[in-house]
C-alpha cells in the first residue's frame, strides 16, 4: 500500500466539516509523481522514515525497509497485533497476564490511530475508547511536583482484576473544563475572536481535575494534600527516527540554547540504562514523554507501557509494576483473602515478588519493539502551495522555529533498525523542556516541545484537532495562543498578525 495515496472523499468532507476554524481548503496528499520534485522537507521521517499516505491509517504504517523484509515485516504485523489487542487476565492465549492491578488492556486504549493526539473528555472513564488520558497524583507544594509514589503508581491505576481493588475508584475523578479569559480579552489585535466562526468562538478552556477522598483504597491517604492532573497521549509514529538522535547532537541543542539566552531549554536528565538497551548501555538523557522521563526507545515510553500499562510480565520485567502500600492493603482485606483462599504472607509475597513468570516471551517483546520503532512518518503535504510557503516564512521569522526545531539528521549507527541511520527529518522539536507559563498545566508546568509533524493529518486519523499536553486546545489558533512563557513574544507576534497571516502559519502547520 506504501506510496499508494488513498484519496476517500468522505474524508475530505470529514476535514470540511471539522475544521472550519482551522481555514484552509486541505487536500489530500498529492500522489507522488515521477514527473515532480519533491525538496526533502517533504520526507518528514527522512527518506526511509517516510510513507505517502495521508488517510486514516497514515499513522500506522512501516517504514519502507521493513516492508521490504520478509522477516521484519512478519515481525512489525505481529508486533501491531500485541499493541491493539486487549489483554486478559486468564488462559494462554498469547495475550495473557492482565493485571493484578492495571491502567488500560492495550496501547491502542489510549493511542487510537497510534498517534497525534487522543480525545478531549469530560468524564474520566477509562472503558471510552477516546479517552487517552493518563491520570496523575502528586504533591503540588513539593519543587518536583513529586508524584504520591508510596502509594500509587506513577501512571495511576484506576482499574484491577477481581477481587483486586482498583486504587482509585473512576467514578470519584472529575474534569471540569475552567473557562478562561485572556489580558485581550480573547480577541487578536484585529478585533476578531478567537476561534471566530466555531461554537466556543471568543473562548479558552483549561482542565481542573480533582478526585474525592472516599474514591481513593488508602484510608491514611490525604488527598486535600495533594492534586490530581491528567496527561494526554502524544504519538507513537516517528519514535524511531527520534530515538536515532545521536546524544551528542541533543546535547548540542541544549547548549545553543543556553549559549542564546533565551527560550533555554531544559534537557531531560541523563538515565542509566546499562542492562535495560542492549543496543547502547550506559547513561542517555531523557527525550520521551511531555517531561522527558525517557531516554531510549529500548527502555523507553513504549517498552515499559507495554509492561505497566498492563502488568504483563515477561523476561526482562518479572515483577508488577505495584507499590508496596497497594500489596499491603490487598493482601490484609478479607475478601481478597477469602476469594484466593490464601493467607495475607502468601498474597502479600506473590504481589511484591521479583521473579514473576514471564507472561510474554521475548520473541513477541521483539515483534512488539520491530513495530514500535519501525511506525514511519507521513510526508508533508501541499508544500508547494503558496500559502503555505508564507507561512511557513511566519514560523521561520516569528520565532517558532527556535523551539520547534525544524530538522535533525540521525545518527551515522543506529544499530536496532540500520535502515533509519543518516536520515534528514522533521519532527520540529528541540527534545527539550520549555516553560509557557499557563494557567494551570498540572505536572507539565515545563513541557517538552511537541513535535509538530503528522499532526495536519489528526483531523482525518482522529476526527479532531485537541492538541497541548492535556487536550485544552480544540484546534491550531488555540494551541499558539497558550503559548507564553518563553514562547510570549512568537505568540504576541501571532495575536497581532493580519487574518491572512494567521491563516498561512497554520495552514502551514497542517501541511507538515
Ligand atoms: C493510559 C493511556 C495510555 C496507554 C494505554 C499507553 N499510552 Fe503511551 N502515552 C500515554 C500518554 C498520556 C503519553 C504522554 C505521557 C507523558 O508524557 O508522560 C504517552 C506517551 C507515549 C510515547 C512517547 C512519545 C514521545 O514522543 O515521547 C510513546 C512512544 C508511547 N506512549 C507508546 C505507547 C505504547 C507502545 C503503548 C502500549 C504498550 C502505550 N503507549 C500505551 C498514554 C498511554
Ligand atoms: C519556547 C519554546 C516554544 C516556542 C518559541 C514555540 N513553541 Fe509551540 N510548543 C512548545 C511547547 C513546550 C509545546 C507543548 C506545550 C504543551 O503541550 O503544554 C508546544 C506545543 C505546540 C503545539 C501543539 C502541538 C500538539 O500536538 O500538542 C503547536 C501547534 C505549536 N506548539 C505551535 C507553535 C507555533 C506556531 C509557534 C510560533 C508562533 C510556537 N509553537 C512557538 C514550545 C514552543
Amino acid at each position: 500500500m506504501k506510496k499508494s495515496v488513498l484519496v476517500f472523499s468522505m474524508m475530505v468532507s470529514l476535514i470540511a466539516a471539522t475544521s472550519c476554524s482551522d481555514g484552509g481548503d486541505d487536500k489530500l496528499v498529492p500522489v507522488p509523481d515521477d514527473e515532480k520534485e519533491y525538496s526533502e522537507e517533504w520526507y518528514a521521517g527522512g527518506v526511509n522514515g517516510t510513507v505517502f499516505n495521508a488517510t486514516a491509517r497514515a499513522y500506522k504504517q512501516p517504514v519502507e525497509p521493513i516492508n521490504a523484509d520478509p522477516l521484519l515485516y512478519r515481525q512489525f504485523m505481529r508486533g501491531e497485533e500485541i499493541a491493539g489487542k486487549s489483554f486478559v487476565s486468564a488462559g494462554e492465549t498469547g495475550y495473557s497476564g492482565l493485571g493484578p492491578v492495571y491502567i488500560r488492556k492495550s496501547c491502542i486504549a489510549c493511542h487510537p490511530s497510534y498517534g497525534g493526539h487522543s480525545k478531549r473528555v469530560d468524564v474520566f472513564d477509562t472503558s471510552d475508547s477516546r479517552n487517552g488520558y493518563l491520570l496523575m497524583i502528586y504533591d503540588p507544594a513539593s519543587p518536583t511536583l513529586a508524584l504520591a509514589s508510596k502509594y500509587f503508581t506513577g501512571m495511576t491505576q484506576t482499574r484491577a482484576v477481581p477481587p483486586f481493588k482498583a486504587p482509585i475508584d473512576e467514578s470519584g475523578v472529575t474534569i471540569q473544563w475552567m473557562p478562561y479569559v485572556d489580558e485581550y480579552g480573547n480577541k487578536y489585535e484585529d478585533g476578531t475572536a478567537y476561534s471566530a466562526g466555531t461554537e466556543y468562538e471568543g473562548t479558552l478552556i483549561y482542565p481542573i481535575v480533582e478526585v474525592a477522598q472516599e474514591a481513593i483504597l488508602f484510608e491514611d491517604f490525604d488527598m486535600s494534600k495533594h492534586a490530581a492532573s491528567i496527561e494526554a497521549t502524544i504519538g507513537i509514529y516517528g519514535v524511531g527516527l527520534l530515538d536515532a538522535i545521536s546524544d551528542e547532537d541533543l546535547r548540542a541543542q541544549w547548549q545553543e540554547e543556553q549559549n542564546r539566552g533565551y527560550a533555554s531549554g531544559l534537557i531531560g536528565a541523563d538515565i542509566d540504562e546499562t542492562g535495560l538497551n542492549p543496543y547502547f548501555p550506559g547513561k542517555h538523557p531523557g527525550r520521551f514523554t511531555y517531561l522527558c522521563t525517557r531516554a531510549t526507545l529500548d527502555n523507553g515510553p513504549g517498552a515499559n507501557a507495554l509492561w505497566n500499562i498492563t502488568n504483563v510480565t515477561r523476561p526482562d520485567r518479572t515483577y508488577h509494576y505495584i507499590t508496596e502500600e497497594y500489596a499491603r492493603v490487598m493482601s490484609h482485606d478479607a475478601d481478597v483473602q477469602a476469594a484466593l483462599g490464601l493467607t495475607q504472607e502468601t498474597i502479600f509475597d506473590n504481589l511484591m515478588s521479583k521473579s514473576l513468570k514471564a507472561e510474554m516471551t521475548t520473541e513477541d517483546f521483539e515483534a512488539f519493539m520491530v513495530w514500535h520503532r519501525g511506525i514511519a512518518v507521513p510526508a508533508a503535504r501541499n508544500l508547494d502551495d503558496e500559502t503555505v510557503q508564507r507561512g511557513r516564512e511566519l514560523f521561520y521569522e516569528t520565532g517558532c522555529k527556535d523551539c520547534h526545531r525544524p530538522s535533525w539528521t540521525t545518527r551515522a549507527d543506529y544499530t536496532p533498525l540500520p535502515a533509519l541511520s543518516n536520515q534528514k527529518i522533521y519532527p520540529y522539536t528541540d527534545l527539550l523542556r520549555h516553560d509557557l507559563e499557563m494557567k494551570e498545566p498540572g505536572r507539565a508546568r515545563v513541557c517538552r516541545t511537541t513535535p509538530l509533524w503528522g499532526r495536519g493529518l489528526l483531523t482525518v486519523t482522529s476526527g479532531h484537532t485537541d492538541m497541548l499536553h492535556d487536550l485544552r486546545a480544540r484546534n491550531y489558533e488555540e494551541a499558539i495562543l497558550w503559548h507564553g512563557g518563553e514562547a510570549k513574544k512568537p505568540k504576541e507576534d501571532f495575536r497581532k498578525m493580519p487574518k491572512a497571516d494567521r491563516e498561512a502559519l497554520i495552514k502551514f502547520l497542517q501541511s507538515i
